[in-house]
């Protein structure tokens, strides 16, 4: 009993305050300042400080935040994908979500992941996914045809583009409808309930023990997590063992299925678990999140609501979407651009330094947690002028790329580096099929119940809902 008092009195000693303060002690000697941190919360309350470049600390881990491009253009250079670490406070309580999928690994599986799965995304197989998007977009639709016909114009957009891109993504990825039957409405609902369980203690990351301040949470994410995992395991050898290999599957899995073969480039039943559940949760609530933020700025800015409906029927006139023409679709392009500009769905992501890396006069030190800061990049004034918080699509016809950004390195909806998200052209022609049917059959305006309050965290979304008014054309 002694023995096992002493051994959580030391943990809590390591965890909470020798271990932080040393890697605290080293930044601090290299160079890095940073606010003062409070037990146990760190200084996740100061973290929309304005500087570029500090250290701060989620819980008791010490982070160096970065939201400098030159920094960050300096820090990576040397450095390739592979190179990069993975923050270990996030890799333990994400498990549940991404398994053993490419977001969790380092070094040469991460390479192995990556060179199996990237020709999955090439542009003839994306072509070929499009056709899978439109039936769960239209049932959305008819639904909103029925409500408005029943006296209620009223809908929170976000709520439904949510559960229909949750469908969509469960299609693309691995071949599973809801509508499927018992199995693949399970596995939906179970995956869902994963993210909100997650979401709801994500709060605490990086406090010491927070696994244990909502001890509830974390093992019905474990359960959940497990169940997943034995549904997705049960599609995957169902394939396996009636599937003579010659017509790959369109979706996601299937085409990774199908890259078997490679010596020692494969992925073994596990990963490809991991993988199901990475696509599915890295990309269903960004695209959403992007179609959500696009339809109340079209809804606040009716001249380009109309500009990208008309641009849609000089496309396809009123008839059928031509998946060769999406790339026509340029001012929506734009549209998309400047949404993830300004509500970026991904408003930040981190990396482990895994050597000492020399910046000018400073050292990072290896096995640094790195926070970069996106979204503040997004909106700072100094990289994109006086109109930086003005919704202006047009700046990307100007420069396509970086929207007349005065850094490269400013403008990162997607990342950066050989990490950059691997789902970046799947999400523009989800966009731009789904936003295609809405204009087509619907406009959009503000509704007065609307409040607009960006939440951030991990996403950034609308804190509460977001309703519009939804007319038929
Ligand atoms: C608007 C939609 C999306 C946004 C804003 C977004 C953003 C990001 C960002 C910022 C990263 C981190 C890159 C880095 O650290 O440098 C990332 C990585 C990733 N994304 Fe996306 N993403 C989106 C959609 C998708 C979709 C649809 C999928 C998959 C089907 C996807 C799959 C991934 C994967 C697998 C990674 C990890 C790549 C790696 O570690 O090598 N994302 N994404
Ligand atoms: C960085 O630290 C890790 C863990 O302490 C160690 O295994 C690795 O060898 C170090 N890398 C370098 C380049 O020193
Ligand atoms: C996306 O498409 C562009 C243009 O077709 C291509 O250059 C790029 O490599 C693609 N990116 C990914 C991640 O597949």
């Amino acid at each position: 009993m002694l023995g096992f008092l002493l051994y959580l009195l030391l943990t809590l000693l390591f965890s909470c305050w020798i271990f932080p303060s040393r890697a605290y002690r080293k930044l601090k000697k290299n160079g890095f300042v940073g606010p003062i941190p409070s037990f146990p919360m760190g200084n996740i309350r100061e973290m929309t400080n304005n500087r570029k470049l500090f250290i701060y600390w989620l819980g008791a881990e010490p982070f160096l935040y970065v939201a400098d491009p030159e920094f960050l253009r300096k820090m990576s250079s040397g450095v390739v994908g592979k190179s990069w670490g993975i923050v270990k406070v996030f890799k333990n309580n994400r498990e549940p979500m991404f398994g053993s999928g490419m977001v969790m690994v380092e070094g040469d599986d991460w390479v192995r992941h990556r060179h199996v799965i990237t020709p999955a995304f090439s542009p003839s197989h994306l072509k070929a996914m499009a056709s899978l998007m439109v039936e769960p977009a239209t049932n959305m639709l008819d639904k909103w045809a029925t409500l408005i016909n029943s006296g209620k114009p009223e809908i929170d957009v976000e709520r439904e583009i949510t559960t229909t891109m949750g469908e969509i993504t469960a299609v693309t990825s691995f071949g599973l409808s809801y509508r499927d039957g018992s199995s693949g409405s399970r596995l939906f609902e179970k995956l869902q309930a994963v993210q909100d369980t997650l979401f709801n203690s994500n709060r605490y990351e990086g406090v010491p023990f927070s696994k244990w301040m909502c001890p509830k949470k974390t093992l019905e994410a474990k359960r959940l997590g497990k169940e997943i995992d034995q549904l997705l395991i049960s599609i995957i050898d169902a394939r396996k063992s009636c599937w003579d290999g010659s017509s790959p599957r369109n979706d996601l899995l299937g085409l990774m299925m199908n890259g078997d073969g490679q010596a020692g480039m494969s992925l073994s039943t596990t990963e490809l678990v991991g993988e199901c559940k990475t696509f599915f949760f890295s990309g269903y609530e960004t695209t959403a999140l992007a179609l959500s933020w696009t339809l109340l700025l079209l809804a606040m800015y009716p001249d380009w609501q109309n500009q990208l409906r008309d641009e849609v029927r000089q496309l396809f006139g009123d008839g059928q979407i031509n998946f060769e023409k999406l790339t026509d679709l340029i001012k929506m392009e734009w549209v998309l651009k400047e949404v993830l500009r300004l509500y970026s769905p991904a408003p930040n992501t981190q990396r482990q330094a895994r050597e000492d890396i020399k910046v000018d006069d400073l050292v990072i030190p290896n096995g640094t947690n790195i926070w970069i800061d996106i979204v503040s990049m997004h909106h700072d004034p100094t990289l994109w002028g006086d109109d930086v918080n003005d919704f202006r699509p047009d700046r990307f016809k100007d420069d396509n790329l970086y929207g007349g950004c005065k850094h490269k390195m400013g403008y990162l909806p997607f990342g950066f580096g050989g990490k950059m998200c691997i789902g970046r052209n799947l999400t523009l022609m989800e966009y731009k099929v789904v936003l295609t049917l809405m204009l087509t059959r619907f406009s959009f305006s503000l509704s007065p119940s609307y409040r607009h309050s960006p939440a951030f965290m991990f996403s950034l979304r609308p804190k509460y809902g977001l309703p519009l008014l939804v007319e038929r054309l």
